[in-house]
């Protein structure tokens, strides 16, 4: 059985306003009618083939968390404070039995087929039996450089040996990976046997090891909640698992998936997750469109009149109103309403 491990940290905040700090984007139902957590909880929900998840959160988002694993079994580890990906999932691991297969899954991804997603988890967990340390590997069909890319090697079980990981690279690197066609996407998610991911850990960041040992150590347990102890963890410096972890590992594996996976990291990406009418428009709330392709509305009150446009965003969600070209939409975090939220 594998052992799910949602990670609940980040912001979205290029999905401003519709995400914002008090109601981040993992917490809303951006692509179907449940949330992106909720969609992460149901993928992962199959008791001939998972284990009841183990959720890692800030007190920030504890009560958005709780709300939404209502009814669930779920282990939720409060977090003393952010400190990036590596420390999460290794109280994770901290916490589960050496011999237990984690499941590394982002709570703000959209996956549009499940059955593709668990039989790649499957392979992955095969892989991590044997101690590699496993990516989902995604076709990279642009040069993204907010992603991790992964260049596959010989074949392995399902998958194949990693040659080389490189997290977030410059613009002219990400364009020679496209070309070059032996890369692919990280996904952000990941397998690793509990006990093995300690053990690279210990060699990679011995410090964050140990920190993270004494904090489950001295943690406690409070109903369904586990709260690990603050000041061990607080001497930690973040870093996410990418960099601690993946790119020095020699221990590296991937299993390519196609799945139809999103990170909805901007209006383009949410607008193609969701489903167009005839002209590729994708609309929520109260609208009236004329003469307009491919134009996103999302509207939680005022109704949204536009004639004439293409490719566009007009979010209106409470006191503010966005509108922004879908090429524009990444600046979106430079705005000063984002900034401000
Ligand atoms: N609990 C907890 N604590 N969760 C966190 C923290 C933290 O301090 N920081 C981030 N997370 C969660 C986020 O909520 C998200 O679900 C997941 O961990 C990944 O973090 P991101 O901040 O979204 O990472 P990224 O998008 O920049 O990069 C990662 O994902 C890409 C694919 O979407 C990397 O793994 C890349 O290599 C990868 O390509
Ligand atoms: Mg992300």
């Amino acid at each position: 059985t594998i052992h799910p491990v949602i990670m609940c940290g980040g912001s979205g905040t290029r999905l401003w306003p519709r995400s914002r700090k008090s109601m981040p984007k993992p917490f809303l139902p951006l692509v179907g009618e449940a949330t992106l957590f909720e969609e992460t909880l149901e993928r992962c929900d199959d008791p001939g083939l998972f284990a009841a998840p183990v959720v890692v959160t800030g007190t920030a988002h504890l009560a958005h968390v709780e709300a939404q694993t209502a009814g669930r079994e779920a282990t939720i580890v409060v977090e003393p404070e952010a400190k990036n990906t590596a420390p999460a999932i290794a109280l994770a691991a901290a916490l589960l039995p050496a011999d237990a297969i984690m499941l590394v899954c982002p709570s703000d991804h959209h996956i549009a087929d499940i059955a593709a997603f668990r039989s790649a988890a499957l392979a992955a967990a095969a892989l991590a039996g044997e101690d590699y340390m496993v990516a989902f590997g995604i076709e990279a069909t642009h040069p993204e450089t907010g992603y991790g890319y992964i260049k596959s090697g010989e074949v392995l079980g399902k998958g194949r040996k990693v040659e080389r990981f490189v997290e977030k690279p410059d613009l002219e690197s990400a364009r020679a990976f496209v070309v070059d066609g032996g890369y692919s996407w990280n996904g952000g998610i990941f397998a690793f046997r509990a006990g093995a991911f300690l053990a690279e850990l210990e060699e990679q960041r011995p410090d964050m090891a140990v920190a993270v040992r004494r904090s489950v150590a001295q943690g406690r347990h409070d109903g369904a909640r586990f709260h690990p102890a603050a000041e061990p963890f607080a001497a930690i410096a973040g870093e996410s698992v990418d960099y601690a972890v993946m790119e020095g590992t020699r221990r590296a594996a991937m299993v390519p998936v196609s799945m139809g996976w999103s990170d909805i990291g901007g209006w383009p990406a949410l607008r193609d997750a969701r489903a167009g009418d005839a002209h590729g428009n994708r609309v929520r709330g109260n609208a009236e469109l004329v003469d307009c392709r491919n134009v996103l509305v999302e509207s939680d009150g005022p109704r949204v009149s536009v004639i004439g446009l293409s490719d566009v965003a007009v979010v209106v969600d409470g006191d503010e109103v966005l509108v922004t070209t879908m090429d524009g939409a990444q600046l979106v975090g430079k705005l000063g309403g984002a900034a401000n939220q």
